[in-house]
């Protein structure tokens, strides 16, 4: 009885940690829910933008990174999502050469569902901003807008990083 009661113990608090992570997911941006895991998902490229001093990664889900193993990006398969997480940058305490990330700014996502997000290019577009992760909610437009040099290559900018 004391081991039944044990193991309906142990399933509780499993559950109560299970409400309590999916509660702890940030709202929606633009109307674009948060993708869990992203933070698991490996590094495809990285980037530095000199005008304003902040260090990227680039990131792609299983199928972002099945497709670029592949080669096949022209278009991007639906249920890609590629991801980008962006720090301003700072330098090692005791190697001020080297150029390391610091304050957190954003995490942004393009998702790729070819007929859910027909009316914006195929792409999804959501962000959530700082530390508290704070859901961009003005819509994908600016996000398009910026994308626009790169409409021919799917709208995206990166080419994944040379590898052995
Ligand atoms: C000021 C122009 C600009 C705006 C606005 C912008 N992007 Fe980008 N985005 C870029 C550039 C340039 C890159 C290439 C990587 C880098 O930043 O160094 C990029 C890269 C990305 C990537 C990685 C895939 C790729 O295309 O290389 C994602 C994901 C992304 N952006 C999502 C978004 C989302 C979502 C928004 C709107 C909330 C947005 N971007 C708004 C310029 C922009």
């Amino acid at each position: 009885m004391k081991r039944i009661l044990a193991v309906v113990g142990i399933g509780s608090l499993t559950t109560v940690a299970f409400v309590l992570a999916v509660q702890k997911a940030p709202p929606p941006s633009n109307g674009i829910a948060y993708p869990a895991n992203w933070k698991n998902w490996p590094v495809v490229s990285v980037s530095y933008r000199t005008d304003n001093h902040t260090i990227r990664a680039i990131i792609g889900n299983e199928t972002a990174v099945e497709a670029i193993r592949t080669g096949k990006t022209r278009p991007w398969p639906d249920g890609t999502i590629l991801g980008k997480i962006v720090w301003k940058d700072t330098t090692l305490a005791h190697w001020k050469r080297a150029v390391t990330p610091g304050r957190f700014v954003h995490v942004e996502f393009m998702l790729k569902d070819s007929k859910k997000y027909a009316s914006t290019y195929g792409w999804g577009w959501a962000r959530w901003l700082g530390t508290e992760q704070k859901p961009f909610t003005k819509g994908p437009q600016t996000c398009i807008s910026c994308h626009t040099p790169v409409r021919d290559s799917d709208w995206v900018f990166t080419r994944p990083a040379p590898l052995p």
